[in-house]
C-alpha cells in the first residue's frame, strides 16, 4: 500500500515536471511531412496579427479580442494560427487554451522587430547576431515549449528579401541551429523549427537547398515561403504552382506556404483547392493566408470597427466556403518517408554565399544553453547593437545537443532522438523519489 502511495507520488510528479499544457496531440516532423499522432498534419490557417507588424502587439493577451475571433477561426474552419510578435515577458496559458479548446495550433516567430538579425549590410548583419538577441528567443521558446498547441517556431520571415542580400542566409542559418540546440537541450519535447522566406524568384530555390544541408544540426526542420503568385483569375497551371511542386519534389523535409492570398483581382481561393489536393500534398503540407484583420495593406478578411466589433468581409466568406469544400486527402497525402540532406548550393551572383561556414554561436549564448535562457525582455528595448556578436566560425556539428541522456553514458548525440528525460527534470524526479522514501 505504501509502496503504492511513493510510486503513485512518484508518478504525479513526473507528469508536473513535464506539464505539458493542452489536448492537442502536439505536432511532429516524419519525413517531408508533419504529423499529430499517426495523422498527417496539413496547415490549414491564417496569418493573426491584429494592428498590423508595424506597431505590433501580441494579440494572446487581449483575451477579449481573441475570444471573439476564436469563434470566427471555428466558423472558418481552420486549425491553425501565425503570429508574429509576442511579449515573451507574460504568461499565455489563457490564450493558448483558448485556441487548443478550438482546436488550433500556433506557428510562432520567434523574433520581434527590435529583436532580430538587422539585415542592412554585412557589418550589421554580424553586429545583430549577439547573446542579447539569442536571450529573447530562446525566452520565446521557454515561454511556449509547453504548450502541445505550440506547432513550430519560425527562427526569421523574409530576413532575405531582395536579390542582393543573400550574404544574411548564413546567420539566419546560425540561429536555426541555435535554437534546434536550445530546444534539445532545455525542452521536453521536439519543436519544428525553420525559416520563412519572401518568393524572390533570384534565389528563394537556393534558399530551400541551404537550409537543407549540411550537418543535421545545422538543417531547418521544415521549409516555408510566402507566395503571392497566385492571382485570380488563376489556377493550378497558370499560377505556376504545379511547377513549384516539380522543383521541390525531392526535398526531405515539409514545406509549406507561410503565406498566401494575392489581392490583385477578386479572391476566389482556388488556391485551397490546389493546396489540399494530392497535386501539391506530396510535397506541401498547406499554408496560412495572409491575413485575418484588415489593416493598411489591404490584405485582411475581417473588419476591425472602433467599438471593438468586427465585420467579416466577402473574402472571408469565399474562403470559409473553400475551406468547408475541401477536404485534405484521405491516407497519408503521398508524403515521402524519407529523404537525404539538400546538396548546398554554390556561390554564383545570385547567391552571395561563400562555402557552408556558420558563424559559431556567441560566446556568451553557450551559458543558455546549460543555464537557461531566464525572463524573456519583452517589447522593451532592443538587441541590433547590444551584448558581444560571434567572434568565429562553427565546427560543423557543434549545434548538436550537449545534454547526456541521464543515467547513461552514452554519447550526447543520443538526446538528438528527444526520448531521454530532460537534465532540468532529473532532479525534481529524484527528489520526489526521495520523498516517496520518506513516505515508506
Ligand atoms: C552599415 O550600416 C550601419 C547602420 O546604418 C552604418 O553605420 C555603417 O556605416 C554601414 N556600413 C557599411 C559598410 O555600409
Ligand atoms: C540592395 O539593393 C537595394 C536597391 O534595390 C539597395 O537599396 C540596398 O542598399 C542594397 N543592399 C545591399 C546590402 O547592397
Amino acid at each position: 500500500m505504501k509502496a503504492c502511495l511513493g510510486l503513485s507520488v512518484l508518478a504525479a510528479t513526473i507528469a508536473t515536471a513535464f506539464a505539458a499544457k493542452g489536448n492537442l496531440p502536439p505536432v511532429t516532423v516524419k519525413g517531408n511531412a508533419f504529423f499529430a499522432g499517426d495523422e498527417r498534419f496539413y496547415v490549414r490557417g491564417v496569418a493573426y496579427q491584429p494592428g498590423g507588424a508595424a506597431d505590433a502587439a501580441d494579440p494572446l493577451l487581449d483575451l477579449k479580442a481573441l475570444a471573439r475571433d476564436v469563434e470566427n477561426f471555428k466558423s472558418l474552419g481552420i486549425n491553425t494560427v501565425r503570429i508574429y510578435t509576442i511579449d515573451n515577458s507574460q504568461n499565455h496559458d489563457e490564450g493558448m487554451k483558448m485556441l487548443d479548446d478550438a482546436g488550433i495550433y500556433l506557428a510562432l516567430d520567434a523574433n520581434t522587430p527590435d529583436y532580430s538579425l538587422n539585415r542592412e549590410n554585412a557589418s550589421t548583419l554580424h553586429r545583430s547576431y549577439n547573446e542579447v538577441y539569442l536571450q529573447s528567443v530562446f525566452a520565446t521558446i521557454d515561454a511556449f515549449a509547453d504548450y502541445n498547441n505550440l506547432l513550430l517556431f519560425f527562427s526569421g520571415n523574409e530576413v532575405i528579401n531582395q536579390k542582393n542580400n543573400t550574404n544574411a542566409a548564413p546567420y539566419i542559418k546560425a540561429v536555426t541551429r541555435d535554437m534546434k540546440q536550445y530546444i534539445a537541450n532545455r525542452q521536453s519535447r521536439i519543436i519544428p523549427v525553420g525559416y520563412s522566406a519572401a518568393d524572390v524568384a533570384e534565389n528563394i530555390e537556393a534558399q530551400a537547398l541551404y537550409f537543407n544541408c549540411g550537418t543535421d544540426d545545422e538543417r531547418s526542420d521544415f521549409f516555408a515561403f510566402n507566395d503571392y503568385s497566385w492571382c485570380d483569375p488563376s489556377s493550378f497551371t497558370k499560377s505556376g504552382w504545379d511547377k513549384k511542386v516539380e522543383t521541390y519534389s525531392s526535398y526531405s523535409k515539409p514545406i509549406f506556404l507561410s503565406e498566401f492570398g494575392c489581392i490583385t483581382n477578386q479572391r476566389n481561393w482556388g488556391e485551397i483547392a490546389a493546396l489540399y489536393s494530392e497535386d501539391m500534398t506530396g510535397v506541401y503540407s498547406g499554408g496560412l493566408v495572409y491575413e485575418y484583420t484588415v489593416e493598411e495593406n489591404g490584405f485582411g478578411i475581417v473588419k476591425v470597427n472602433a467599438d471593438g466589433n468586427i465585420v467579416p468581409n466577402e473574402d472571408f466568406k469565399r474562403l470559409a466556403k473553400a475551406y468547408k469544400a475541401t477536404a485534405n486527402p484521405t491516407g497519408d497525402g503521398g508524403y515521402k518517408k524519407d529523404g537525404k540532406a539538400s546538396e548546398c548550393p554554390s556561390e554564383s551572383d545570385e547567391w552571395e554565399v561563400k562555402g557552408t561556414t556558420l558563424p559559431a554561436i556567441p560566446e556568451r549564448a553557450t551559458e543558455f544553453m546549460k543555464e537557461g535562457a531566464g525572463a524573456g525582455p519583452g517589447l522593451a528595448g532592443g538587441s541590433h547593437t547590444a551584448g558581444e556578436p560571434s567572434d568565429g566560425d562553427a565546427e560543423p556539428g557543434s549545434g548538436s545537443p550537449t545534454r547526456s541522456p541521464p543515467g547513461s553514458t552514452d554519447s550526447p548525440q543520443g538526446a538528438a532522438a528527444g526520448l531521454d528525460v530532460p537534465v532540468r527534470f532529473v532532479g525534481i524526479i529524484a527528489a520526489s523519489a526521495l520523498f516517496s522514501a520518506v513516505l515508506f
